[in-house]
This record gives C-alpha cells, structure tokens and sequence, in this order.
C-alpha cells in the first residue's frame, strides 16, 4: 500500500437490560447478555493509515476531541498492537485515530462501548478497502463486533443497532461469547422505538474501572447464583420482548440493574456507585410508576446515572414527570433524551 486510507465511523453507546458483569479468558462473558443500542449518544472516530516512515516501528497517534489523551492513548495504543494478527496492514503502517463523543465520557454511559465499537468497524472498512476479495457485510459486521469485545466487552453488541444479544445460548441462533448478535426481529413493535431518558446524577469519572469490577466478581462468593439469575433473566426478558410485555420487560429490567449493584455492595472491597440522587430517583420512578399505572421502568450501568426506560406513546407524560419531579436531582439538570437507535454508520467523506 502506498497511499493514504481514511475512514470514519459513527457509532452508539448501549445500554444493557441484562448485564454483563463478570468474565474468563479473553474477554469471554460468564452469562449472556442483552442490551438496546441507543441513537443520540454516539462516538465518532476517523482512522487514517498511511505507510510508515519508520517501517519497524509504525506509530500510532491518538487525540481525543482534538486534545491528546495520555491516559486513553496508553490503552489504545497497547490494543492497536494486540491486532496485528487479525488486521495485517497494522504491521506496515502508521495509523492516526481522532475520536469525540457527544456525551460525558466513563459516566455510566458507555462510552468505551461506542468508542470500541466505531473504532473495530474503522479498521474492518480499511482492510475492507485494502482487500482483493472484499468481505461481505455479514462477516464484516461479525468481525466487528468480535474485534469491538477484545476492546470493551460491552463494545460488542454496539456494532449492531435495535435489541442485541452476546453470548452463547440456546434460546438465539448463531449466538456466540465471542461476538454479538442482532434481534430485532423478534421485537414486538410496542419495543422498537423504545425510549431511554439518560438522567445524568453526576458526570464524573467512573469510581470504579469495570475491569476492576468484573475481576471482583472472581471471588464474590454469589456469582454463580449471578450468571445462573442473569441467564434465566435473559430467557424471560427475551419471552417478554417477543410479546410486547412491558411490565414484565420493567420487572426483569430493574431486577437486572439492583443485581448489579447488589454485586457491588458485596465484592470485597465493597463499591457505592449510586449517589444520594440516584436513589431519590429510583424511589420517584416506582411512585410514579404505582400511582399512574404507566409501564416506565429504570436501568443503571456501572454508575450512578438513571436510564428511564419508556414506550413512546406515553412519551409527553414521561417528559412533564422527568421535568418537573426529576430533573431537580440530575447534575446542572440535565438528561438525555434518547431511544433505540438503528446502529453505526460510516460517514463518506464529502466529495
Ligand atoms: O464492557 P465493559 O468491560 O466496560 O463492561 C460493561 C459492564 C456493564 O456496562 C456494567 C454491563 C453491560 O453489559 O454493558
């Protein structure tokens, strides 16, 4: 290769309904996992190769929103080597990422989930470009999503847009623990414009990395009933997600997200990563929730921000609540509107 390659990707953060929490190997899930991709919340990454000026030590140069970023650069950089095996134009080349996201990143939005994501489907397009006998587009969004979980685990079902599925079970066909899988074609309509209100308790940077989080679920002495629960979780949400049941989907949801906490609270050392907010939310969310009958239920990542989930029919309703009666509780009083999104999407450079 001679010439300068550039691509760009634009892909959503997700947000998990039954979590992934807890791992073995290389990045490989202990239960199986399921997640709704969201649309507004988006990183968006150019990757530009160009052959190197040293030949035996390509370089690899990172920025992010324009500002180089010692921290992320380290990680990147040690995840760039990792791929030489599988994208072999690394060996050769040097290769420049700019990165920016449109939302606070290590928040509890996950934003290593879009930033891996877009990052995968960037070095898929380029060896796309460079091959004689290009992939077609299920292998190439399969390598992707593969690439995306060596990354961040949870960066493995961002390839793809609607509800998402990672890890092996029985109950999804070609389902694997080594890259996600589409399903929105089993989604009952009342689910495939499903609303998420991001409310943002705080934007500060994660208390705890989840590497650090999965590792401590090695010795929490309840994590096997955890994948166990998670796994029987996934079956009943999946059957909830096919019928359009909400207020099933609601009940396993926040089972999910407490089981997550829950597991915080009890590895040793223990981890509060609610804040004072999120439960004065979580409180309001299920009052609301017994007093006007309305199917809205909540999830949290690995951070103290509340995701109100919520079908769009009731949506005028859901947005005077979270104004006047949540919104006090959210840092600078500011959330997210969002939904599902259809996934990522590669932007043309304009010609
Ligand atoms: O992808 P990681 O390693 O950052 O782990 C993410 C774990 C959760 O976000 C808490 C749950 C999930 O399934 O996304």
């Amino acid at each position: 290769m001679d010439k300068s390659i550039s691509v760009t990707w634009r892909s959503p953060a997700n947000i998990a309904l039954i979590k992934y929490w807890g791992k073995h190997d290389n990045q490989l899930p202990n239960n199986p996992s399921l997640s709704m991709t969201l649309n507004h919340s988006i990183t968006e990454t150019t990757v530009e190769i160009n052959p190197a000026k040293e030949p035996e030590n390509p370089a690899i140069h990172f920025t992010f929103e324009d500002q180089p970023n010692l921290v992320f650069e380290s990680r990147i950089k040690n995840f760039i080597h990792s791929l030489k095996e599988f994208f072999t134009f690394l060996s050769s080349n040097d290769i420049s990422i700019k990165s920016q996201n449109n939302f606070p990143h290590s928040s509890g939005i996950s934003s290593s989930a879009s930033f891996m994501s877009s990052l995968a489907l960037c070095l898929c397009s380029v060896e796309r470009k460079l091959s004689d006998s290009p992939m077609n587009d299920y292998d190439f969004y399969k390598k992707a999503s593969f690439i995306a979980r060596l990354g961040s685990g949870s960066a493995t079902r961002s390839v793809y847009g609607g509800f998402v599925s990672w890890g092996l079970t029985n109950l999804i066909h070609d389902s694997s623990d080594e890259y996600a899988t589409p399903i929105m074609d089993n989604i009952h309509k009342v689910f495939t414009d499903y609303c998420d209100s991001v409310l943002i308790v705080s934007s500060n940077q994660k208390k705890l990395l989840s590497s650090e989080g999965h590792r401590l679920m090695e010795t929490n002495p309840y994590n096997k009933t955890k994948y166990n629960e998670a796994g029987r979780n996934f079956g009943v949400l999946l059957d909830y997600l096919k019928k359009g049941d909400e207020n099933g989907f609601g009940r396993i949801v926040e089972n999910e997200a407490m089981a997550l906490h829950g597991m915080i609270f009890m590895s040793q050392p223990w981890h509060i990563l609610m804040e004072p907010n999120t439960i004065i939310i979580l409180d309001k969310v299920r009052k609301f929730r017994e007093i006007n009958g309305l199917p809205i239920c909540f999830t949290l990542d690995a951070g103290p921000n509340v995701h109100i989930l919520y079908s769009r029919k009731i949506k005028n309703k859901i947005k005077t609540f979270i104004e006047i009666e949540l919104n006090p509780f959210c840092e600078n009083h500011k959330w997210i509107d969002d939904c599902v999104g259809n996934g990522p999407v590669e932007l043309k450079p304009l010609e």
